[in-house]
């Protein structure tokens, strides 16, 4: 018997960056070698005290129900983390530990989006957003950001954007798929418009600690009138290398958590334990924090890497990150459309490639490439881009 299903995941799409992993994947089981520009997660391992503090909790049993918003040590050092990074002053009651930074997201726009409401989104962008916003019946309304101004958020697009019905601003910063950083003046005008509409500003922070060229990453919540409209998103997956463990947490004034508590609450109860507990213990750890810092270096590096050597291909060009791991990389100049391209470049060439298409509307031009990986494979994938290329005038 087939049973109908439920119509608001007619308005979900599966996730198009997973099809191009399956398919690498696949490829990789037939006995190719395939290079990995498509994941976004670092190659690095987890920091040493962050797994040995949970193997620690794990086998002293903290393997029980924990508090809803999370355990009070892992919300201590975030509260701490929060303060001394950023100079924010938030409470633990103010801090909710979730299953990942995706879980913050849903959770955010579950608690607060009704159908109707609109949705202001900067694209290309995350797929979440799009698709927690359809699942919560709410429209998203797309503002485009563009190459020429590196991809930066332009306050007047997003005023141009917003309507009666706008009920929410995402931003992203630094930003997937394009590496920018938003500059303070830039969000400085953003939270004006917040508050001048009276409107809720998710900012997703998850790349904060990812940031080169001195460059610094700003949250808005920090700015006049901002506290009691922003949620802030983070979580541990990109910047401690713990993709897998599934642990990220959300800020917000008290005033805004019962909705989104409560979509916890029955969906998650709460984030598992004895992950919380290592990720606790060892946030203030000074190896941990090297270890972190060091990935950035390396990002870093790998950044320069990929630059120079897109640099020297012909008819591509690439944008200069300044945070995340990503960077979008141009290919109208070879005549063929960035799903073609990148769908090519995977069968013949090996190499595996987001079509930024699927990040929005009029992205049809560019692939993102994460360089989250060895500056060997980096040099490899440049190496067989370059013939791909190469080969295409022929
Ligand atoms: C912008 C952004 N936000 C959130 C996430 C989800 O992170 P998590 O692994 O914590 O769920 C990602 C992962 O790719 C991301 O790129």
């Amino acid at each position: 018997m087939l049973f109908k299903h439920a119509q608001r995941t007619d308005k979900i799409a599966f996730s198009p960056v997973r099809k191009v992993l399956e398919r690498a994947r696949q490829l990789e089981a037939e006995g190719r070698d395939i290079v990995h520009f498509e994941i976004g997660e670092p190659d690095f391992d987890t920091p040493r005290p962050i797994s040995e503090a949970a193997i620690a909790a794990l086998r002293s049993n903290q393997t029980h129900y924990g508090p809803n918003k999370g355990m009070i040590a892992l919300r201590e050092a975030i509260r701490a983390k929060l303060k001394s990074g950023y100079g924010l002053d938030y409470s633990i009651e103010e801090i909710l530990v979730t299953v990942g930074a995706a879980e913050g997201i849903m959770a955010a726009m579950l608690g607060y989006l009704d159908p109707g409401d609109e949705v202001i989104v900067f694209t290309p962008a995350f797929m979440n957003y799009v698709n927690c916003a359809n699942m919560a019946g709410a429209r998203t309304i797309a503002v485009p950001l563009r190459e020429e101004d590196d991809f930066a958020v332009r306050p007047e697009a997003l005023r141009a954007a917003i309507t009666p019905r706008t009920k929410m601003i995402i931003l992203n910063n630094p930003h997937n798929p394009s590496g920018s950083v938003t500059p303070a003046e830039t969000i400085q005008e953003i939270a004006d418009l917040a508050v001048k509409h009276n409107l809720l500003v998710l900012t997703d922070e998850i790349y904060d600690q990812i940031v080169y060229d001195g460059v610094q990453c700003v949250s808005c919540t920090a700015f006049p009138g901002m506290r009691k409209r922003s949620i802030v998103v983070n979580g541990f997956s990109k910047c401690y290398a713990m993709t897998g463990w599934r642990l990220g947490y959300l800020v917000v004034d008290a005033s805004l958590l019962p909705p989104i508590l409560k979509i916890h609450q029955y969906m998650l109860a709460c984030a598992p334990t004895f992950l919380q507990a290592g990720v606790a213990v060892a946030m203030m750890d000074e190896e941990v924090k090297r270890a972190a810092r060091d990935m950035v270096a390396e990002f870093a590096r790998r950044r320069e890497v990929l630059i120079r050597g897109v640099a020297a291909i012909d008819r591509l060009c690439v944008n200069t990150p300044r945070g995340a791991f990503y960077a979008m990389l141009n290919v109208e100049l070879t005549g063929l459309t960035g799903a073609v391209f990148a769908m090519r470049l995977l069968e013949e060439a090996g190499v595996a490639t987001v079509p930024c298409e699927v990040f929005g509307e009029g992205f049809d031009n560019y692939l993102r490439i994460s360089y989250a990986t060895s500056d060997e494979r980096i040099r490899e994938g440049l190496e067989r881009l370059a013939a791909f290329t190469g080969k295409l005038r022929a």
